[in-house]
């Protein structure tokens, strides 16, 4: 597939380009400031910033076949990147014909329910309600084919390629598992109309994705 990563220059994005160049899919990777990175070969730059309009989305995933929404704002601007923007993005993919979306969101985001009970969640709940609204959007409005994926806390650290599905409570990840799981959900269509939550765990990857 060609693939559009959004937020490919971020600690997740420059895993999820690796993983899915070595898969052998076409990437295509976006951000503000993307010339400022080496990429592998064969991986295609191009500058977006969620601040610009739906056609100049539009134009850029112009024949891709699918999408990886992993960027975010750190919290500095989560009504236009971390929701609007996701949407924007999801709106200018339908209109191309790029029907495939991976987000990266995180656990819980569509549970408001639990965003007090767990200790990573209590003091973000801003962003908890950017990814809630950019979660139900895609799921529920945006007529792509979506698979979410929820993480617990990122951490930068070596990836141990297992993982807990549908965790209990909050945990943590190392980034490059997360990568991983996204990169797999490309190539594992029955994640089509899933949420994966997930923390570190002891089930391989690839079998997890295949039991979603
Ligand atoms: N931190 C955690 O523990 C945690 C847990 C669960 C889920 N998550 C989710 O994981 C996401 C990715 O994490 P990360 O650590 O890889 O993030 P990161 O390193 O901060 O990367 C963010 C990416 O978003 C891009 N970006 C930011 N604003 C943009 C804009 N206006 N237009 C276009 N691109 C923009 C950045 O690129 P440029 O600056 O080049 O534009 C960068 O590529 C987070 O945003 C969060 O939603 C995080």
């Amino acid at each position: 597939m060609k693939v559009f990563v959004a937020g490919a220059t971020g600690r997740v994005g420059r895993e999820l380009v690796g993983d899915l160049v070595v898969a052998g899919h076409e990437v295509v990777a976006g951000s503000r400031h993307p010339e400022e990175t080496d990429w592998p070969t064969g991986v295609t730059p191009c500058a977006i910033d969620f601040h610009d309009d739906e056609s100049a989305m539009a134009a850029d995933l112009k024949g891709c076949d699918a999408v990886c929404f992993v960027a975010g704002s750190r919290g500095k601007d989560l009504l236009q990147t971390d929701a609007f923007g996701a949407v924007k993005l999801m709106r200018a993919a339908k209109s191309v014909g790029a029907n495939r979306f991976v987000m990266l969101s995180s656990i819980f985001a569509m549970q408001s329910e639990r965003w007090a009970e767990e200790p990573s969640l209590q003091n973000i709940t801003d962003y908890n309600i950017a990814k809630f609204f950019a979660d139900e959007y895609l799921a529920n409005i945006s007529g792509l084919e979506w698979t979410i994926v929820q993480p617990t806390l990122l951490k930068e650290e070596p990836g141990t390629g297992r993982i807990e599905l549908n965790p209990e409570h909050d945990g943590s990840n190392p980034i490059p598992d997360v990568a991983a799981v996204l990169a797999g959900a490309i190539d594992h269509p029955n994640t089509i109309g899933k949420v994966i939550m997930m923390r570190s765990g002891g089930t391989p990857i690839d079998e997890a994705l295949s039991e979603v």
